[in-house]
């Protein structure tokens, strides 16, 4: 595992969207995978930044998301979809067709399976990103999730569901169900970038990076990973 540690959240931002921008440059059909929460928002500021700045080029890159709650409709301003579309899709000159977020609604086991088939069909990911709970979970694949599955519909847990009640107006409105891509199908990316910002997340971090891979902190799977570069403020490097 590479870390790189910066001193503010803007210089871990800029690092991750310098990364994501060379490899659209080297691979303009890029297929990147995405991640929602607060943790990402800094970086696809400055990846709308540099597509209005530099013009960047998003006509054929292809994006997979990994999660959405079940439930919410696209349109609903809760949703993953919705999120994506704002602060990020909507900024770039980006093919909406090329953009995927799993659809929350319907017939969610065959949406599980039609999910992995869109992105087989795509060759794969090339750089996914990820974020990291506080209770070591990426995606929804909360602690005890194991590591063969693929796309599946996940039960959130307590601790997520509180953590994710701050874009909702109380933790009894937060969807307690999502979609979410498995463990397999994160570590089948050919490259991973994961961010970490602030105390609340040393220690999980410090439990990953040197804690025994166990299906106990979902993201110490990533030790078993090729290619896997965290991004890490010092506060969440503090206990490294
Ligand atoms: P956060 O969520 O960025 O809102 O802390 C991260 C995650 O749950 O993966």
């Amino acid at each position: 595992m590479k870390i790189n540690t910066f001193k503010d959240p803007i210089q871990v931002h800029r690092a991750v969207a310098k990364e994501i921008i060379e490899a659209i440059q080297q691979r303009p059909n890029l297929v990147l995978g995405l991640s929602t929460g607060s943790t990402p928002l800094g970086t696809y500021a400055e990846l709308v930044k540099d597509h209005q700045e530099n013009g960047t080029d998003y006509g054929q890159v292809i994006t997979f998301n990994l999660d959405e709650y079940e439930g919410l409709d696209p349109n609903d301003p809760k949703s993953y979809r919705h999120f994506m579309n704002q602060h990020l899709f909507g900024h770039l000159n980006i093919n909406q067709k090329n953009t995927h977020v799993p659809l929350g609604t319907g017939d969610i086991e065959k949406e599980c399976r039609d999910y992995e088939d869109r992105i087989k069909s795509a060759e794969g990911i090339d750089i996914q990103l990820l974020g990291i709970g506080i209770n070591g979970h990426i995606g929804f694949n909360e602690p005890g999730t194991s590591f063969d599955t693929y796309t599946h519909a996940a039960e959130l847990s307590e601790d997520t569901i509180l953590a994710n009640s701050k874009f909702f107006e109380s933790p009894n409105q937060v969807p307690t169900r999502a979609i979410t891509m498995g463990i397999k199908s994160i570590l089948q990316a050919k490259r991973i970038f994961l961010i970490a910002l602030g105390l609340s997340k040393a220690q999980v971090i410090k439990g990953m990076v040197s804690g025994p891979v166990s299906e106990s902190l979902p993201a110490s799977v990533l030790q078993n990973h090729a290619d896997v570069t965290l991004f890490l403020n010092e506060e969440a490097a503090s206990l490294l």
